[in-house]
């Protein structure tokens, strides 16, 4: 597999080839593709630009492709200078030359008040068809500016910028220290698990059946089933995982004893009830579940000699997993059948179906 990263900067391709090295991709720079136009990086934003500088590789070369957007934003200066770090004192700046226009621009400023974040956005583009589909994932890495540029390492804004917790620059520490810590790092490694997950995918074609609670998904699944096509079901990994104990011990202690009968077994229809009354705790319910849900999957879709694997599940756009997916099916149906449905299968009360129908994404946004 091949990775495009859409940066000419020598200084982040040698930081991000250190960070996903090891992943067994071939990583390949503007260099070999010397065509490649020059992106106009006109955002209003990090993730703007990011975005825009993967898309256009991925248009470019038919691959995919990672580019960053990063800066430094200073709490005195309001942010800045942003997402005009490479260019803030003017369009052809060197390194020094930001750095002393910085530097000048806090003179005199107190110390607790030189607070700094360094930021970094990371797009990662994947060619669908004619479609290309985009995720993005954030980094930050707080500190403070010091008063004098400090250290021969690095780059950019790294001899004025002291990371928290650290009595050094960034351009005083060696970069494998750097690369612990640092935005980029940060959002690497979040982009480092999404390309292990494309890596597994390799070249099987995955289709997302979505749709909201009792619209029809798994007739449609059961169809699929029928014509001898892989099925994972989201539900009835769900339900398994939550006969781990580790899942039961968080659980119960997010959500309340309750949750649980007198064989410690996880009741379903409490847990349904405690996530659909209350917005907070169906986020919380999420991020406890979906990793461990979408763990399985993987384990299952990469465990088999599939060709094409069809994932059931109500969650597919909300949780993010559309970027893997090859197709998307949404099923729907009218708003009467679905709560006739809801009403023979969960044993809900009138007052609690409300809570339900509230979905993240309403059956009109997911078919759009
Ligand atoms: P970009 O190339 O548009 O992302 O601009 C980023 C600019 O922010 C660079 O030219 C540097 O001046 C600065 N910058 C981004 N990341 C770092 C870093 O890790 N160390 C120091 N400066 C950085």
């Amino acid at each position: 597999m091949e990775l495009v990263l859409a940066t000419r900067n020598p200084d982040k391709i040698r930081e991000i080839k250190k960070v996903l090295g090891d992943l067994g991709i071939e990583i390949l720079t503007f260099e070999d593709f010397p065509q490649f136009p020059k992106i106009k990086e006109d955002g209003s934003t990090l993730r703007e630009n990011a975005l825009l500088k993967a898309k256009e590789a991925t248009k470019f070369t038919g691959k995919l492709s990672l580019a960053d957007d990063s800066g430094l934003e200073v709490e005195w200066l309001g942010g800045a200078p942003g997402i005009y770090s490479s260019r803030f004192a003017g369009e052809n700046a060197s390194y020094e030359d930001n750095n002393r226009k910085l530097l000048s621009l806090l003179k005199n400023v107190p110390e607790p008040k030189r607070k700094a974040t360094f930021r970094c956005v990371i797009a990662i583009c994947r060619p669908v068809g004619s479609r290309i589909k985009d995720k993005l994932v954030e980094g930050v890495c707080q500190g403070k500016s010091t008063t004098h540029p400090r250290g021969k390492g690095g780059f950019g804004y790294d001899p004025v910028f002291q990371p928290e917790g650290l009595d050094k620059t960034f351009a005083e520490i060696p970069l494998e220290e750097k690369n612990k810590i640092s935005h980029r790092a940060r959002a690497l490694n979040k982009a480092r698990e999404i390309l292990q997950q494309i890596i597994k995918k390799k070249n099987k074609i995955l289709i997302g059946l979505t749709g909201n609670i009792c619209t029809g998904k798994s007739t449609v699944a059961d169809y699929y089933e029928k014509w001898g096509v892989k099925v994972i079901k989201a539900d009835e990994i769900g339900h398994k995982v939550l006969e781990r104990e580790d899942v039961k011990a968080a659980l119960s202690q997010a959500f309340g004893k309750e949750i649980l009968n007198f064989q410690d077994r996880i009741l379903r229809e409490r847990i349904r009830k405690v996530a659909f009354s209350d917005h907070d705790k169906l986020k919380k319910l999420n991020a406890l579940l979906h990793p461990l849900i979408k763990e399985e999957i993987w384990r299952i879709l990469t465990g088999g000699n599939y060709k094409i694997v069809v994932i059931e599940a109500a969650l597919i756009f909300e949780a993010g997993w559309d970027f893997f997916m090859d197709k998307i099916i949404v099923v729907y149906c009218s708003r009467e059948k679905q709560l006739e449905r809801i009403k023979k299968k969960t044993n809900l009360s009138f007052e609690e179906i409300p809570g339900i129908l509230r979905a993240p994404l309403s059956q009109e946004e997911k078919i759009k």
